[in-house]
């Protein structure tokens, strides 16, 4: 049973589904659904027995945004001294691999929230923007700096200056997804590439991720210097020798996610 309201998770082996469940407001992002998205989330990256972590919500809505009529009446010493939106950014913390699955609606913090992940699977059907601009208010958990880097300042400003969407076939060619696919078939990809994720080493697969993260840090100098401490590293961890040891024998390894 899940302790949580707005949030179903869900284990299968190595990887764990976490739905958002707020079907009433297109799973608009309230303080509630912060809370529980991100507790949820930081207790699978303390398993050891998870190695992916795949966020999605329902077949029309992703999540249409940060919740609207939670944020009408707040004042500029109220969204301060909570520091709202300010609990997103543990999820960028997160050590464990995580994919986002959208399908319909990644509206602004929705938007925002797919781009916390570390892989963007769209279903043909997914709509992103980052349409504050038309509300009398600008992205906040990240989308105005993810974006840009994820699509360049053409495609960023575009979209956070007019409040336009994009489709999944944009998505895609401007960078923000990885892959497309027909949306009946989202979360079966989806639940394959974290099981593909989840089976690799789960040291050596968070080494990557943060040395990718790192990119968007630093130097060019420091990210590769970065990078060349971690993959000295994982010649510490038993699962390169197994890796190297399996492809020399011609069989598939056996991780122990050492
Ligand atoms: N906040 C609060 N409630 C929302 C919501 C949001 N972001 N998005 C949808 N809802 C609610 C609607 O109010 C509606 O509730 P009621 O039935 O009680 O009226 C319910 O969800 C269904 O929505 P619609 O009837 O509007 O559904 P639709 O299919 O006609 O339209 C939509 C879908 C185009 C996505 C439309 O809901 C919409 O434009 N939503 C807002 C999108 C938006 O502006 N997002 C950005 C929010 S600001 C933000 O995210 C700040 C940030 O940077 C973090």
């Amino acid at each position: 049973a899940t302790p949580y309201e707005t949030v179903l998770v869900e284990r299968t082996g190595r990887t764990a589904l976490l739905t958002l469940n707020r079907p009433g407001a297109l799973n608009a992002l309230n303080l509630r659904v912060m809370e529980e998205v991100v507790a949820a989330t930081e207790a699978l990256d303390r398993d050891p027995e998870i190695g992916c972590i795949v966020i999605t919500g329902s077949a029309k809505a992703f999540a249409a945004g940060a919740d609207i009529k939670e944020m009408q009446p707040q004042g500029y010493m109220d969204m301060y001294l909570s520091d709202w939106f300010g609990a997103w950014d543990r999820l960028g913390q997160v050590r464990t691999p995580t994919v986002a699955a959208v399908s319909g609606y990644a509206l602004g913090g929705g938007c925002e929230l797919a781009m916390l992940c570390d892989i963007l699977l769209a279903a043909d059907t997914a709509v992103f923007g980052q349409p504050e601009i038309k509300l009398g208010v600008i992205p906040g958990i990240g989308g105005s700096q993810r974006l840009t880097r994820a699509v360049g300042k053409a495609k960023a400003m575009d979209l956070c200056l007019t409040g336009r969407t994009m489709d999944a076939t944009e998505a895609e060619r401007a960078g923000l997804v990885s892959r497309v696919v027909p949306a009946d078939r989202l979360l079966v990809e989806a639940l394959a590439v974290a099981e593909t994720v989840a089976g690799m080493s789960k040291p050596v697969a968070m080494m990557a991720k943060e040395a990718v993260d790192r990119a968007f840090e630093t130097t060019l100098a420091e990210g590769v210097r970065f990078e060349r401490r971690l993959f000295h590293a994982v010649f510490a961890t038993a699962d390169q020798k197994e890796g190297m040891s399996a492809f020399a024998e011609k069989r598939p390894p056996t991780f122990t996610h050492r």
